[in-house]
């Protein structure tokens, strides 16, 4: 008979090392908050779309831009608002959002991503 328990126990420790990089990861960040919100040097106060929006899904909505402009061609984004802008990285997101170093890059180290978007894409020039 093989030993349930036993079968059991090793799944068990196997799982919560092969998930261990992921929840030691939780568990060491959760008491730390995000960096601060940087506002846009040009003194912008709306983004593209709502904050609560924009916070989770901008990687979702710089995919779709994308995909709009080098599949269909169209270059102009209406938003939940009515108002219009160029779906363009560089142009649009980085004219308000020159701050790179400290708004995009300070997130993304923190959370640990590194967008591999300006190994093409030109990144602003930084503005203090
Ligand atoms: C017209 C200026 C402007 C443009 C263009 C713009 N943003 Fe924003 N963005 C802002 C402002 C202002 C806020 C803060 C909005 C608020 O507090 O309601 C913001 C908020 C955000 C946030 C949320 C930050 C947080 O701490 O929650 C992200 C992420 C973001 N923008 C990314 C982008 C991306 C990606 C693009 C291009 C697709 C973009 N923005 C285009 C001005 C802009
Ligand atoms: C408040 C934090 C925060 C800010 C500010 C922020 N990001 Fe992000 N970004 C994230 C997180 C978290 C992810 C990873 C999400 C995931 O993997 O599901 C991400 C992912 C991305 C991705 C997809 C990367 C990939 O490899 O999948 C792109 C592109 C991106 N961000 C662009 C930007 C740009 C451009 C800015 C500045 C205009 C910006 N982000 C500002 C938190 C932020
Ligand atoms: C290998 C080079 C390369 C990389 C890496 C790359 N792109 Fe692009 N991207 C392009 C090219 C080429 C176009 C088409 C330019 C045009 O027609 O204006 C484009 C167009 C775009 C557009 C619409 C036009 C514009 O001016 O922004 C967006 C938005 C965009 N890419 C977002 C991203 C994001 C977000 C990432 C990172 C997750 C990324 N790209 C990574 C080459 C690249």
């Amino acid at each position: 008979m093989y030993d349930t328990g036993k079968i059991l126990g090793g799944l068990i420790v196997f799982l919560v090392l092969a998930t261990s990089p992921f929840w030691i990861n939780a568990l060491s960040t959760s008491s730390v908050d995000i960096p601060e919100f940087q506002a846009p040097p040009n003194g912008a106060t709306e983004c593209v779309e709502a904050k609560d929006y924009m916070r989770p899904s901008h990687m979702d909505l710089l995919n779709t831009w994308r995909d709009d402009v080098v599949r269909t061609g169209e270059r102009y984004y209406t938003n939940a608002a009515g108002a219009t802008y160029e779906m363009s990285l560089s142009r649009t997101c980085m004219d308000c959002h020159s701050n790179k170093a400290e708004f995009c890059d300070a997130c993304h180290n923190y959370m640990a991503v590194n967008p591999y978007c300006w190994d093409c894409h030109v990144a602003p020039q930084e503005v203090q």
